[in-house]
């Protein structure tokens, strides 16, 4: 066998996969594909996954102080969402070759990222209809079109969240609309809490489309299906009629429409908070990674005796082949 051999079939495989991309159509589990296309994968769905799961944090720690049983059943069922979320998503990476234990090792050390949202602590309950607001408004944005990534199965896991999603953002939007018809210290609650969301929110679409490396070659795979700045532009515009409907103000003075572009024109986010941020030096980062670490731990005995019992049942079926044979 001649040793050019394989290289032909490699890029016979790979003018399949490009042939692929270009008719637009799914990459699945079984197909060849570029090392480069399953690293960039394996990363940010990780990174999804495991801002899912940090993701809870913020939100559960207001569970037992949500003002009333129905909102407590509220809260409750949107953070048991969030986990579903996180299990979805470490299933489509495991169809990469990697395992969770190992992503979730990768969390717990600091090793990979997660979104820089979840970075910052919720001070007040408007913070959790803030959350839902404009934290869900802004991944649906995110997260709408990757229901059309290349690769099947984060695509099609993509398809439900966002269908949940949408439900988390009504549900941050209703108790701001019952908070904006209560009482001046609630109405007062709901502009606070939008102060300190609003520029994280916008952060969260990453850096302007100059200053994201990754972008490009994201978007000739089709993983990635818009810029950073064109979903953060979508989420600005989307937002404002929204403000006005609940009567806060946004807290940025150069926002305002622009008739030529059609658009809103809005500050610029503070880069450096974001790259600090990113970089593990955010207000709640520490607590954040140290908290899911215990949890972790905590669980460690449940993972073995699920192992155990998985063991002892595969053995007791062994046991009855063997016996009928
Ligand atoms: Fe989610
Ligand atoms: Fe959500």
């Amino acid at each position: 066998m001649s040793i050019a051999e394989p290289l032909t079939d490699e890029r016979e495989l790979e003018t399949g996969f490009d042939a692929t991309i270009a008719a637009d159509q799914r990459i699945e589990p079984r197909d060849w594909m570029p090392e480069g296309y399953r690293k960039t994968l394996i990363r940010q769905i990780a990174q999804h996954a495991h801002s899912e799961i940090i993701g809870m944090q913020p939100e559960g720690n207001w569970i037992l102080r949500a003002p009333s049983l129905r909102r407590k059943a509220i809260l409750l069922a949107k953070v048991q969402d969030e986990a579903g979320h996180g299990m979805y998503l470490y299933a489509a990476a495991e169809t990469l070759g990697v395992d969770r234990e190992e992503l979730t090792e990768k969390l717990i050390d600091s090793k990979q990222k997660y979104s820089s949202i979840f970075n910052y602590p919720t001070l007040s309950y408007a913070d959790i209809g803030v959350i839902g607001w404009l934290v869900d408004g802004a991944a649906i944005c995110n997260q709408v079109p990757l229901c059309r990534c290349s690769y099947g199965p984060y695509a099609r896991a993509m398809i439900r969240i966002c269908k949940e999603e949408s439900f988390h953002q009504r549900q941050g939007y209703e108790l701001l609309l019952a908070m904006a018809n209560g009482t001046d210290a609630q109405r007062q609650m709901v502009q606070e809490a939008t102060d300190r969301w609003w520029w994280p929110s916008l952060m969260m679409f990453g850096p302007p489309d100059g200053d994201s490396p990754n972008s490009q070659q994201s978007m000739a795979w089709n993983i990635k299906r818009h810029t950073n700045d064109e979903l953060r532009q979508r989420f600005v515009d989307m937002s404002v009629p929204q403000a006005e409907a609940l009567g806060v103000t946004l807290p940025d003075p150069e926002l305002r429409w622009n008739d030529e572009r059609q658009a809103h024109d809005y500050g610029e986010p503070d880069w450096d908070e974001f790259k600090a941020v990113i970089a593990g030096s955010g207000p709640a980062n520490a607590q954040r990674v140290a908290h899911r670490r215990r949890a972790h731990e905590g669980g460690a005995w449940v993972r073995e005796a699920a192992q155990a019992y998985a063991d002892k049942q595969a053995a007791r079926k062994d046991e009855v082949r063997k016996a009928a044979a």
